[in-house]
């Protein structure tokens, strides 16, 4: 034969074999060979269900497992071995290993099937078990934001909107904001891997198996709770894998908006944060440099998940119905992503939890009066002024207090009696930083009450994730 090794999946009607270079262009075995835990168990089960259906007898299947279960044992000590095959794709490997041990009975395996649904249900179960991995990881994640939020509670930060000081936070609020977002994509990874809990086995090419397969019990012993619907859309739907996709990018996204958040705070400028040395570089050139380039990877390796995103959608588009060729780019994608999320996930959860807040500086920060004029103007509504009123009267405050070069915590109660009336000797304690906070005790508000219940709850949701990833 041209190319490729021992027996050959396809060919019968050909004359010659392929090109050389065509099969180097056509393999996926060089990828596909992740699948091959899943190509075993799937040949296993496979070997059971046709002899239900009595294409094998009972000790033809017997012997058919456990030559899989020694091409598994061999898969996992010998590297070389998988290294220097030159099998077409992670089928083609099994096929040929089993026919090397069984002969005859080995060629038996592949009746009634096509690689099509093989395909489909291994990169189903692939992506469940990478489901399940990104949720460990995230548990790391969330983990350390837990513990910060426990570390630091009770210290304030200025809250900012357009990046302009808005109004007071406890640092222990912010970085819960970021652990909601984590908590989302928690379940998102959830329900990824539940929706590709469908097994398309028994789907055959395209139009369904011929022989009477089981699929249920098929299904159920490979860990699928259901069975595909329709056999044509099951062996080219790819749904799960862009919903993994989507999943991927969405907390890609998460984690480039923590980053985007702790460079900043590591800046001179802010100064609210110290990084880690295991998780800094220093410069070539500048000796006073500490870089957060954990950090930054980890905002520019988004950009990769997105356009794995992007390429399987764009690979799913326009394609007629049933399995064509071009599939078979759809499992690179999700395994390069996975590969870059995984690990940023688990060094972001790292360097964060290293991560030493400035209590000082934060303090310092926070006691902008600026942040309280949200305040005064509350206190004059309190008053059974207009909102709208209180906002202009504030307003002047300000520019009053700017003109006198005070800040408003220091302008005397006089100029604010000229602007009305209703002010009294209170307004200071209104001015207090903790009186702002304390004031926000709504739920999901930053009042120290509610973040420590807020907390509490995140917590009891991680636990789930932990005891169940
Ligand atoms: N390597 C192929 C893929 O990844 C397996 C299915 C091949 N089916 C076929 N009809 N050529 O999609």
């Amino acid at each position: 034969m041209t190319a490729g090794e021992g027996q050959k999946m396809w060919g019968g009607r050909f004359e010659r074999g392929p090109d050389a270079s065509f099969y180097e262009f056509e393999r996926s075995w060089q990828f596909d060979r992740r699948l091959l835990p899943y190509e075993l168990a799937l040949d296993r089960a496979w070997s059971r269900a046709i002899a239900i259906a009595g294409i094998l007898t009972h000790d033809e299947s017997q012997r058919i497992v456990a030559a899989l279960d020694d091409i598994e044992l061999r898969a996992e000590s010998d590297a070389a071995w998988l290294d220097s095959s030159k099998a077409e794709d992670v089928h083609h490997f099994a096929e040929t290993a089993l026919i090397e041990k069984l002969g005859a009975l080995g060629a038996k395996l592949h009746t009634g099937r096509s690689r099509n649904e093989m395909v489909a249900t291994e990169f189903r179960m692939y992506v469940r078990a990478a489901a399940r991995e990104m949720r460990a990881a995230l548990a790391l994640l969330i983990r350390a934001i837990a513990d910060q939020a426990k570390n630091n509670l009770g210290v304030p930060m200025p809250g900012t909107t357009h990046m302009q000081h808005a109004q007071p936070l406890l640092l222990s609020h912010w970085v819960l904001a970021h652990g909601e977002a984590f908590q989302r994509d928690a379940e998102r990874f959830r329900l990824v891997s539940d929706r590709a809990d469908c097994c398309p086995l028994g789907s055959g090419a395209l139009a369904g198996s011929a022989f009477p397969i089981d699929r249920k019990a098929l299904a159920h012993d490979l860990g699928f709770t259901q069975i595909t619907a329709n056999s044509l859309d099951a062996v080219s739907d790819r749904d799960f894998a862009l919903e993994m996709l989507f999943a991927m990018a969405t907390l890609a996204t998460h984690l480039s908006r923590l980053a985007e958040d702790i460079i900043l705070f590591a800046s001179t400028e802010f100064g609210f944060v110290e990084l880690p040395d295991e998780y800094s570089t220093g410069s070539s050139l500048m000796p006073q440099k500490k870089n957060p380039d954990s950090w930054e990877l980890i905002r520019g390796k988004t950009g990769r998940i997105y356009g794995a995103l992007m390429a399987l959608f764009t690979v799913n588009k326009g394609l007629p119905s049933s399995y064509q060729r071009d599939l078979q780019e759809d499992k690179e994608p999700v395994f390069a992503a996975f590969d870059q999320l995984k690990p940023m996930t688990q060094i972001g959860a790292a360097a964060l939890a290293a991560t030493k807040f400035r209590h000082g500086r934060l303090r310092e920060a926070a006691q902008d009066p600026a942040l309280v004029a949200t305040e005064i103007a509350d206190y004059l509504v309190a008053q059974g002024i207009p909102f709208r009123e209180a906002h202009e009267i504030v307003g002047k405050g300000l520019r009053a207090a700017e003109r006198q070069g005070k800040s408003i915590r220091e302008m005397p109660i006089g100029e604010w009696k000229k602007l009305s009336p209703v002010f009294g000797p209170e307004l200071s304690t209104v001015l207090a930083l903790e009186s702002a906070l304390a004031r926000r005790s709504v739920a999901g508000g930053t009042a120290p009450g509610a973040v420590r219940a807020a907390l509490e709850d995140f917590n009891a949701r991680l636990e789930k994730i932990e005891h169940n990833p």
